[in-house]
This record gives structure tokens, C-alpha cells and sequence, in this order.
């Protein structure tokens, strides 16, 4: 009987939690595994909520089982098996089905799954919040045709986070602009994790704390400003003891962290869209460095270790963070501003804030002053609404003392360092690219502006003496 109200295929670790978070919303899900034991393992496990699932056991069966309009919810890994169920489904769909990707594809390919597809309609949802979230409330940025986004909306707005009673699951526009603003999601999250990392490292190295006292000073940071998921899970792991050697959990972790993916595509879209990302960049580059640990210890073996002590004290390391936090938070926007404009997805940045309030990685109070802020002016650069410019009046000059006292000792604190730099550039208003424009008239003829007239083609005088 056609009666579940949508499907999804792929019962691994994220797929199997959205479907037993829409069964307990009380939607029946029919669900298809390619590993059919997963999918009876899965069903049997469910325990109550089995009454609101459907195993299906083919593509055919799954179709059958739901109700039409279709919606089928992929959550297979993003690229070729995407691709392949896909094309797979497109068999047993009929025209106004749609299919739902919401693992973490690059927008580019739900553009052309989107475009490829005739009658079948193409959602690309970006999901954060890991395992726990699909289980009990991710934050959810839909994509697609808008008609799509209406079939799905009871279902994402009802599995999804909420904060203050405000469900996290907005429409962010066509196609695969929901996975262009997890993957930038997913960029500020590497920002943040990075300057949260260097301001461990300032303690460690800096302060020459001992990491349970590092675990204490963040779990107090998360009562202020920097209120967060990932200040608060910070202060936990730095609190955590290894239960095998009873050292502190962080001495026993490797330093080296990899990436999967996004944070790295959010870096290269910027550069596309020329939107200014330093701290997101230095974020993604510190990864790539931090894997080179062989060429690390080689390199500190040739030019020795830098750190001497460093005169910091807690206040000014949480000042630095807060106006880091601020700086990058207003790059990874502007980067969705310019996105909206280039792409003509007329999005929503006020309740892009709102839907990473809760239910994601980045969630914290800070975005709803953020949302609060975009709402009144969307158009302004995010670090000028008056609540964040005062912000920064207050804490930038801690993230001068700790920037000037790093370099100056030689601890490496390069998304910190961006994040000045952004700062500082941006209430330049007299810059340096008069000479850059110099440079390449000198060099390429190829023109510039004056300050004293209109036009765009002037030359300088070099030309005459070459
Ligand atoms: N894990 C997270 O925290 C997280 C958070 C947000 C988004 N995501 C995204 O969500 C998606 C799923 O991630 P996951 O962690 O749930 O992956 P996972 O645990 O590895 O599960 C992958 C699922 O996809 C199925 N699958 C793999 N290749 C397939 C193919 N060619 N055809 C049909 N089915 C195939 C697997 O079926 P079998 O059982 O047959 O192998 C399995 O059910 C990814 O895009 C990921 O980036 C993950």
C-alpha cells in the first residue's frame, strides 16, 4: 500500500538517525538499504517506532510504498553513489517525484543532477549536527525547486532543531543553493574550530598550562560571548582523561587533522566568487600543515622550536577569540552575499543565521544577535551593525596584543593573524592597490582609474620611456 509519506535509501550512520527522528515525528518512512541485512537489522531495531517504517527490499518496492507525489531522501555518500542511485530511482519515479540529496554533495553537482533531471525533481539539503542531530534535530538548508520545498517542509521542519520554538529548516533557494550554504557552514566551522585550537595552543604553549585547567577556562568562556557548541564541547575534550594511561585525553591526540572535503570547497568557491576568506583559508591551510607532521618536526629540527613564553594573560585570549569569531563569521556571509548576487538565489541571510541558531556544529547565541543584526540591514557588512562594530571596538585590541605577542614569539596563530588582517584592510580606506594598478600599466598597458577624473583607461608616463 502507496502510504508512507516519503522514502530514503542509504541506512547508514546519519541516513538510519533521520529516518527513526521522521518515524518518531510520526511520518512513515519507507526505507531501502543496498545491503538488504542492513535494512532488516535497521527495521528490527527500531524498536515502537518500527510501526512507522517500511522495509523495502528494491528500488521498486520502496517506490511502491510511497505515496505520490514521491519524495525519496538519499543519504549515501556524495559524488558517484549519488549519481548511481539516482539514475537507479529515475527507473521506478514518474514525473513530480522527487529525490532528495541530503548528504554533503558540492553544490555544483545538484546544479547539474538538477538540470539533468527532467521530470523528477532535484532537492539538495545540507544537514548538520552529525548523528545526534539527524536523531533528534539537525539544522537543515534546503535547495530546490520551490514546489519541492513545500512537499518536504511539515517533514524537515518537524525533524528539525528548534530554537525558540523556531523550527532550523529554511528554504535557502534554487537547486543547490541549501548545499552552497552547508558547505560555507561547513567552512566557518573549520574557522571556528582553528581559532579555538590556537587559543588552546596559546594557553598550552604560551601559558604553560596543563590541559585540564585549559578545559576549565573554556567551560567558563562558554557562560560569555563565546557561548557555543564548540567552546563548550572544547572545554570538554581539553577536561578529558585517556581511561588507558590516565594522561590528559589532548597530550594522547595526535596533531594531525585531516579534511573531507567542504571546508576545501568553501575556499575555492570564495576565490570564484571573489569573496575575501582569509580565515577560513588559513583554517583549511593549518589542516593541510597539520598533516605534514613529518615535515613539522623536520622543520624544527633545522630552525628549532619557537615558543618562548609568551605575556598573555585568559582576558585578552578570549577577547582575541571573540573578535576573531566576529571577523570570520562576517567573511563566511559576505562570501553567501556575494554567492546570492552572482548565482541570483536571492538568499535569505537573516535566517541563514537563524537556522544555525540550533541543531548544527556552529550553533550559538552569538547568531541569533547575528540574525538579529542581518534582519536590520542585510545588505551591511555584518562586523558594521552597530552590536558587532562595538564588539570589535571592545576586542580587537586583544587580538592586536595577542597577534603582535605570537608572531613576535614565533607560535603560529595564522587564522588569528587573518582575521586582523581582514579587520584591518577592511577600515583601510586609503589602500595599496594604487601601486598594484601601477605595476601592471607599467608592465601590461592595462590601464587604471584616476582620482581626479572619471574613466577607466589612463596610462602613466612609463610608457613613453621604455
Ligand atoms: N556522518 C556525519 O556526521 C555526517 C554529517 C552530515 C552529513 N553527512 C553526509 O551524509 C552522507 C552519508 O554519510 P554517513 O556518515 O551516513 O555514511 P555511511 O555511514 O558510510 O553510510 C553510507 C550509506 O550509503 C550506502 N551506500 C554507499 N555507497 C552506495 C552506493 N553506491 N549505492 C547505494 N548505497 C550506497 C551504504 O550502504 P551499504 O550499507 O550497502 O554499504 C550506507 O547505507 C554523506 O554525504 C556524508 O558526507 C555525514
Amino acid at each position: 500500500m502507496a502510504d508512507a509519506d516519503i522514502g530514503l535509501v542509504g541506512l547508514g550512520t546519519m541516513g538510519a538517525m533521520l529516518a527513526l527522528n521522521m518515524a518518531e515525528k510520526g511520518h512513515k518512512v519507507a526505507v531501502y538499504n543496498r545491503t538488504l541485512s542492513v535494512t532488516e537489522d535497521f527495521v528490527a531495531g527500531a524498536g515502537e517506532l518500527a510501526k512507522n517504517l517500511v522495509a523495502c527490499d528494491s528500488y521498486q518496492a520502496l517506490a511502491a510504498a510511497i505515496r505520490k507525489p514521491r519524495a525519496i531522501v538519499l543519504m549515501v555518500p556524495a559524488g558517484k553513489p549519488v549519481d548511481a542511485v539516482s539514475a537507479d530511482l529515475a527507473d521506478v519515479l514518474e514525473a513530480g517525484d522527487m529525490i532528495v540529496d541530503a548528504g554533503n554533495a558540492n553544490f555544483h553537482d545538484t546544479n547539474r543532477r538538477a538540470d539533468e533531471a527532467r521530470d523528477i525533481k532535484v532537492m539538495g539539503i545540507g544537514v548538520s549536527g552529525g548523528a545526534e542531530g539527524a536523531r533528534h534535530g539537525p539544522s537543515i538548508m534546503a535547495g530546490g525547486a520551490p514546489e519541492a520545498w513545500e512537499r518536504m517542509k511539515p517533514i524537515l521542519t518537524d525533524i528539525a532543531a528548534s530554537y525558540d520554538g523556531q523550527a532550523c529548516a529554511t528554504y535557502m533557494g534554487p537547486a543547490g543553493a541549501g548545499h552552497f550554504v552547508k558547505a560555507v557552514h561547513n567552512g566557518i566551522e573549520y574557522a571556528d574550530m582553528q581559532i579555538i585550537a590556537e587559543a588552546y595552543g596559546l594557553m598550552r604553549d604560551g601559558m604553560q598550562m596543563k590541559a585540564a585547567d585549559i578545559g576549565d577556562v573554556f567551560a567558563g568562556w562558554n557562560n560569555g560571548l563565546l557561548a557555543s557548541y564548540l567552546t563548550e564541547i572544547s572545554g570538554k575534550v581539553a577536561a578529558a582523561t585517556d581511561p588507558e594511561s590516565g594522561a590528559p585525553m589532548l597530550d594522547i591526540i595526535q596533531d594531525r587533522a585531516g579534511q573531507k572535503g567542504t571546508g576545501r570547497w568553501t575556499a575555492i568557491e570564495a576565490q570564484h566568487l571573489a569573496a575575501p576568506v582569509g580565515v577560513i583559508e588559513a583554517a583549511v591551510a593549518a589542516r593541510n600543515i597539520s598533516a605534514a607532521k613529518d615535515v613539522r618536526e623536520a622543520g624544527e629540527g633545522l630552525f628549532g622550536a619557537a615558543p618562548e613564553p609568551l605575556t598573555l594573560n585568559l582576558d585578552m585570549i578570549e577577547g582575541a577569540l571573540i573578535a576573531g569569531k566576529v571577523i570570520c563569521y562576517t567573511q563566511g556571509f559576505e562570501m553567501l552575499r556575494r554567492a546570492s548576487t552572482a548565482f541570483e538565489w536571492d538568499m535569505p541571510l537573516p535566517a541563514i543565521a537563524e537556522v544555525w541558531r540550533a541543531g548544527c556544529i556552529i550553533r550559538s547565541d552569538m547568531l541569533n544577535d547575528m540574525a538579529s543584526s542581518l534582519r536590520d540591514d542585510p545588505d551591511r557588512l555584518l562586523m558594521f551593525a552597530p552590536y558587532f562594530a562595538d564588539i570589535l571596538k571592545t576586542h580587537v585590541p586583544a587580538l592586536r596584543w595577542v597577534v603582535g605577542a605570537s608572531l613576535g614569539a614565533g607560535h603560529p596563530i595564522p587564522a588569528l593573524s587573518a582575521a586582523l588582517a581582514y579587520f584591518d584592510a577592511m577600515r583601510t580606506g586609503r589602500g595599496t592597490a594604487n601601486m598594484i594598478q601601477g605595476q601592471r600599466d607599467f608592465f601590461g598597458e592595462h590601464g587604471f582609474e584616476r582620482t581626479d577624473r572619471d574613466g577607466s583607461d589612463f596610462h602613466g608616463p612609463w610608457a613613453a620611456k621604455r
